[in-house]
């Protein structure tokens, strides 16, 4: 006699999947829903912290494992996959931008080390992804996110007053460089740079967003306290070079970010080793690894190494940025896997600051592919 499978039995079986990242029963959680049975095959919505989970195959591997060949007459499971990201809570004294779920912060102890790089290229490689996501160009004293995404348009307030964020590439985009004229010198003070920041956080319209990617000016400035004393921060990611032998610039930054109670999601090494872009060969011209042991002293979480490749920097000039143009490369690839780091930093922090294992609710993201 041919055993007729049920949905208690599945339920039972997928109680025993844990997610990777919590390590937590994903059922319990409010992760695995719709269950459904049809013949031998079992069916279920995998809904996910965010559609940038670097871990959707160990988490397939692990439903077929618990369900097939343990509920009696299931011979193969269907998955569907979709996201609701969670969100930051807020902190006494802090404003929530609405609508805004997460803001990251990429920050890096010098200049000239990636900060824009990186940030545009995963806030595009989370867009690619299926997220909502914003980008706040926060750099007050060379705001250089215009000139990467090609924006030389400026922003329009609504019929309510508010600036509309402009759209590039699909991600919605605030720059000081669209607020300021060509050549125009930048000296902003104190009290007076609070305020434009906080106009840029809560005077503009920046609708639903899962990640609200921030690129700051280098070092631990006044923009640095005055967005981390406003404003509810998911965390700040830190970008070195294999070439920042002190290191001293980089802790300091680590310990500010500490200072003001702003969790730091991990270290990103940018320009890590060279890449051939004739024969994507790859050459340790500067060292790499710095990120890596950097990560370890400081008991972070290594997100990963962006390979030093000219036509990263051909396209910060041209308007079209990397992920743009060439997003399916080897170093696409790469950014993708960073991106996805930050966004499973993201969730455990924003779990781990929840009392209980109950699920933010919310409209869900559908997954774009
Ligand atoms: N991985 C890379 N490969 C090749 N070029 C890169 C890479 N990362 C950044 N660059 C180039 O290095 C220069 C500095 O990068 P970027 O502007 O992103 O740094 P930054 O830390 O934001 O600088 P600043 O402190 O001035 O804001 C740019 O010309 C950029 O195109
Ligand atoms: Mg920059």
């Amino acid at each position: 006699m041919t055993e007729i499978a049920t949905v208690e039995a599945l339920e039972r079986a997928l109680a025993t999947v844990i997610d990777p990242e919590l390590r937590r029963p994903m059922l319990q959680l409010g992760m695995l829903r719709d269950l459904a049975i049809e013949g031998d095959v079992a069916s279920l919505r995998v809904v996910l912290t965010t559609p940038a989970c670097p871990l959707k195959d160990r988490i397939q591997q692990d439903v077929e494992a618990a369900v097939v060949g343990v509920v009696p007459g299931i011979q193969s499971v269907r998955l569907t996959w979709d996201a609701n990201v969670s969100s930051t809570r807020g902190l006494p004294g802090r404003q929530e931008i609405p609508g805004v779920r997460n803001a990251v912060a990429i920050s890096a102890g010098k200049g000239g080390v990636g900060k824009t790089t990186v940030g545009v290229n995963v806030a595009l490689a989370l867009r690619q992804l299926g997220a909502r996501v914003g980008l706040l160009d926060a750099d007050v004293y060379g705001p250089n996110v215009p000139i990467m995404l090609g924006i030389d348009e400026h922003p329009q307030a609504g019929p309510d007053g508010k600036m509309r964020p402009l759209d590039a590439h699909g991600l919605k985009v605030v720059s000081f460089g669209t607020i300021l004229k060509p050549g125009q010198p930048v000296i902003w003070r104190g009290p007076m740079l609070a305020k434009a920041l906080r106009e840029f956080l809560y005077e503009v319209a920046w609708g639903e967003l899962d990640y609200l990617v921030i690129d700051l000016p280098p070092g631990t400035g006044d923009v640095q306290l005055s967005l981390a004393q406003s404003m509810p921060m998911t965390g700040a990611v830190i970008c070195t070079t294999p070439q920042d032998v002190s290191l001293a610039d980089v802790s300091r930054g680590i310990e500010m970010f500490r200072q003001l109670n702003v969790p730091v999601l991990g270290v990103v090494e940018n320009m890590s080793g060279f890449v051939c872009p004739h024969c994507n060969e790859r050459t340790d011209i500067f060292g790499s690894g710095g990120g890596r042991e950097l990560a370890q002293r400081y008991e972070l979480p290594f997100l990963g190494a962006i390979p030093l490749d000219p036509r990263i920097r051909v396209g910060d000039n041209t308007g079209a940025p990397f992920m743009v143009t060439s997003p399916d490369s080897p170093v696409g690839r790469v950014f993708v896997e960073v991106a996805s780091h930050i966004a499973a930093e993201v969730s455990k922090e924003n779990f781990a600051a929840q009392a209980g294992p109950a699920m933010p609710s919310g409209p869900r993201v559908a997954l774009s592919r």
